[in-house]
């Protein structure tokens, strides 16, 4: 890797491939395979959340808990409590869900923890996050003066245990307990732990009465942006998003060839797409094929943009904003050669390892695109531009609580300013994609629709349903791409959903 300058894709990376290509992996917030069902009434399978939960765990010597704070303690479940309202904690507080879930990260609650105590803390974090809404519209019934805020942690310890209580498959006499435990692990929460028994029992009691009478998908959306995605795509379509963001994303592969073989082995579909579905279940290098390198993560709605680019065999192409680099693959397989381009050195090192994983190779530079220039214009450039990321809410529930308003109209300023250099690399003829995994209309449909006002000697082509799957629901009327996370509905043999990505394609037409 250099800076502004050429490097090969080997594997420079220490870290090896935690998450895969692709930034939408739906590793991160996995729920296990059991949730409530909204009376209530649990519809566990042999796999269920209350069975890890009785399992004895070694669980590390602090329980996985905060520094300092936390005492002793090797209770059976304990320890993926205690983590989980660590990282409940830090996200409430501001922190992003994926730091706060990488294993590898010191610093993560979910470092001390064996695999089967991490998967449990990851199902109680998901749940307590994709529910949040209803959880706080829950305890708001009950708990009638608000927590001091220096008791934030256990304002984390009711949500996690109001979340197994309501939605996952644990016993209710397993979630009140433990609940009591953690409050009383820490000398900061154990002042609450009679406060905290209280609650859960009361929540317990009035649990069927309380989802009755809650809109869950409203409840679990901020009004900002339930409002915004009502005004972009109807009130109608906004309960579905707002539906489809509190289940749990499939997980999607894209395989280098052989979609059948692949999803014959590994137990999931073929997409009309092209990309394989699976349920998420374990960790992902266990996979058949992982090591080998014959597919990488990547949302099946990730995996479109670059294959707008049509037939890049041969073709010097550009793959802006690239890192991790789940495009860079696509294209390098496709035979491009990619000169992969990224801001960021630490993901790029990410990009550079899944590229040696996957034995493809790029060009890859580690720039800002508002300052960086090449040496002469390529046949094609997809620019996947930096965005607010609310398209891809199933599987990082914390963007509903870390992105604003104003977050959006910055990121719009900077996608245009990028999307105009971008412009001016693409050789006379050549192809431009545009796109970015957001549901905001600033930052696709809007971002074309002035870029072309503007006079760029651009035209756009429109994208055809046969290019992607026949998917047609997922086209605008201008022909660009827009899909929502309610397309591609469940069947009996797969999940349903797919991330909210916008792309258009332009073409060249005057120098
Ligand atoms: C949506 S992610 C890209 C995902 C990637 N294309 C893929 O498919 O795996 C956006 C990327 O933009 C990069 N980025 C943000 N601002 C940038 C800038 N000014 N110049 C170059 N890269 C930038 C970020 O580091 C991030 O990796």
């Amino acid at each position: 890797m250099s800076t502004g300058s050429r490097a090969d894709g080997e594997n420079r990376s220490k870290g090896g491939n935690r998450r895969g290509p692709g930034d939408h992996n739906g590793g991160a917030a996995s729920e296990g395979h059991v949730q409530r069902t909204a009376s209530g009434k649990s519809v566990g399978g042999k796999n269920s959340v209350s069975k890890a939960s009785g399992n004895k765990t070694s669980g590390g010597k602090n329980g996985g808990g905060k520094p300092g704070g936390r005492r002793p303690s090797l209770k059976p479940g304990l320890p993926a409590r205690s983590a989980a309202a660590a990282i409940i904690d830090a996200v409430l507080g501001g922190h992003s869900l994926d730091a706060a879930l990488d294993p590898v990260d010191g610093a993560s609650a979910l470092a001390v923890l064996p695999e089967r105590d991490r998967a449990l803390a990851r199902a109680i974090v998901g749940v307590s996050l994709r529910r949040l809404g209803q959880i706080e519209d829950a305890l708001g019934r009950l708990v009638t003066r608000p927590l001091p805020a220096k008791a934030r942690a256990v304002h984390a310890i009711l949500v996690i245990s109001a979340a197994q209580l309501l939605f996952l498959d644990v016993p209710d006499h397993a979630a009140v307990s433990l609940a009591v435990d953690l409050a009383h692990a820490d000398r900061h929460t154990e002042h609450y732990a009679t406060f905290v028994n209280g609650v859960m029992r009361a929540l317990a009691r009035g649990r069927a009465e309380i989802l009755a009478a809650q809109d869950a998908p409203r409840l679990n959306t901020p009004s900002w942006l339930y409002e915004r995605w009502s005004a972009a795509y109807g009130v109608e379509a906004a309960g579905r998003i707002a539906e489809a963001h509190m289940g749990e994303a499939a997980l999607d592969l894209t395989v280098k060839s052989d979609p059948q073989g692949w999803a014959e082995r590994l137990g999931g579909t073929v997409l009309p797409t092209g990309s394989v579905r699976l349920t998420p279940r374990g960790q992902i290098e266990r996979l058949d094929g992982y090591l080998d390198g014959a597919w990488w993560v990547q949302d099946a709605a990730a995996a479109l943009p670059a294959r707008l680019l049509g037939d890049v065999a041969g073709k010097r192409v550009a793959d802006l904003c690239a890192a991790p680099g789940g495009k860079t693959a696509e294209l390098a397989v496709a035979g491009a050669r990619v000169t992969a381009v990224d801001i960021s050195p630490a993901r790029l090192e990410r990009l550079a390892s899944n590229l040696a994983r996957l034995g493809l190779h790029a060009e890859i530079v580690v720039a800002d695109l508002a300052e960086w220039q090449p040496e002469a214009p390529f046949d094609a450039v997809l620019l996947d531009a930096p965005c607010s990321a609310t398209g891809t809410i199933r599987r990082h529930p914390d963007v509903v609580r870390l992105k604003g308003p104003a977050d959006i109209a910055a990121l719009a300023a900077l996608q245009a300013s990028l999307l105009r250099r971008a412009a001016g690399w693409v050789a006379l003829g050549g192809t431009l994609v545009y796109c970015t995994c957001s549901l905001e209309p600033e930052e696709g449909e809007q971002q074309i629709a002035r870029f072309l006002a503007e006079g760029a000697p651009f035209r756009r082509v429109p994208v055809r349903a046969d290019e992607i799957g026949g998917l047609a629901e997922c086209l605008t009327a201008d022909g660009d791409l827009r899909t929502l996370p309610f397309h591609l509905p469940a069947t009996d043999d797969r999940r349903g959903g797919l991330d909210g990505f916008f792309a258009a394609r332009l073409v060249r037409v005057e120098d």
